[in-house]
């Protein structure tokens, strides 16, 4: 169940809970199981109403998804046969892997700039073991939402699409113990970690697979703007476009998701750490247009508030993304906590699942 803003509601989504449209003397209660009509969705939107509870399972259009599962699907198993025909495969990745993945991020951008207006729901990639693979999916979404923010080309779009989703494909040929190693690494396994942008993208590059400018946004995507990056130290200007989008992506996915060794960071801290890191590490430019594109707490998200209440979800602001509108759950209370100064002392603890826990105890 989320709770789906008014002007988001589409006919044939089904509701959660009951709504009593109360805008005359005789007020409607439409109950919960009703797929909402043209009809019902007018009247919320006459009578007000902030928007509606809609049961996700049941419903059979798609409610809150920045690119289709279907795609997201496709895109990982994709990921999964270049990654195969990287290490194992005896001419390694072929030109036909590349060109599937090629149709595979051209859906995703028309996926993404059907929604344009909308922010990237970041938390909807859920419950997945195989981290490396949905980080690159994550990546390459967060990646292309910000080349769009920047006004980028389709031509663009999906180099940095491409470079997103490949920009990892290295780690497949690091050990694993090395790159799940619970710990600090040796000054030894950090240089090998270290060769991971060389490897997928001298391998890419070789068989004439990318173009140039995805070849520098996989090689570069680890440098940071003083020089302290790897694996060639550029600084500043030298440091392709693509690579200081790609590191601003790469680096909230990263402290935003589950680790076995690390308890995800919440999304206020993740953008602290990546606004610390300005100038020293990330584009200005870059920041920016991801904060304005990236939801950290995605509608339907359910909050616990530092007043104890718990809360969900009902509105985001582009240039406040860390304050959003929330309901009170099981009241009828709404904070806007960007705006209401009487909710400015109100704090975002933590994001629960559905089940009332805390995210961070969901392997993401
Ligand atoms: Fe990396």
């Amino acid at each position: 169940m989320v709770f789906v803003a008014s002007e988001e509601l589409l006919p044939g989504m089904c509701l959660a809970k009951n709504i009593i449209i109360d805008k005359s003397a005789s007020p409607i209660t439409v109950k919960s199981g009703q797929k909402l009509t043209d009809l019902h969705i007018s009247a919320i939107r006459t009578a007000k109403l902030d928007g509606a509870y809609i049961d996700t399972a049941s419903s059979d259009v798609r409610v809150i998804s920045s690119v289709d599962q279907p795609i997201r699907r496709e895109a990982v198993s994709e990921l999964h046969d270049i990654a195969d025909n990287f290490i194992n495969g005896i001419n390694g990745v072929q030109k036909s892997d590349i060109a599937k993945l090629t149709g595979t991020i051209h859906d995703m951008i028309i996926n993404l700039q059907l929604q344009k207006d909308m922010l990237v729901n970041i938390a909807e990639v859920q419950i997945y073991d195989d981290y490396t693979y949905h980080h690159c999916l994550s990546v390459a979404i967060m990646s292309i939402a910000i080349g769009m923010e920047l006004g980028m080309s389709g031509e663009m779009l999906q180099d940095i699409g491409m470079a997103g989703i490949l920009h990892d494909l290295g780690k497949v040929a690091i050990p694993t113990d090395i790159i799940n190693k619970p710990g600090p690494l040796t000054d030894e396994e950090y240089e090998v970690v270290k060769q991971h942008p060389v490897l997928a993208a001298k391998h890419l590059k070789e068989r004439d697979l990318i173009n140039d400018d995805v070849y520098c946004g996989i090689i570069c995507h680890h440098e940071k703007l003083d020089g302290s990056g790897y694996p060639n130290h550029l600084e500043g200007e030298e440091i392709h476009p693509y690579a200081k989008i790609l590191a601003v992506a790469d680096v909230y996915d990263a402290l935003t998701s589950n680790r076995p060794y690390r308890v995800p960071s919440p999304p206020n801290e993740a953008i602290e750490y990546i606004m610390g890191g300005l100038d020293s590490h990330f584009d200005e430019n870059a920041v920016k247009a991801f904060l304005r594109k990236v939801a950290p707490y995605p509608l339907g998200s359910k909050l616990k508030l530092s007043n104890g209440e718990t809360a969900y979800v009902i509105k985001n602001y582009p240039d406040q993304p860390l304050r959003p509108v929330v309901a009170v759950i099981g009241t009828d209370k709404v904070y806007d906590l960007s705006f209401d100064m009487s909710c400015m002392s109100i704090v975002i603890m933590e994001m629960l699942d559905e089940g009332g826990h805390n995210r961070s105890l969901i392997n993401m």
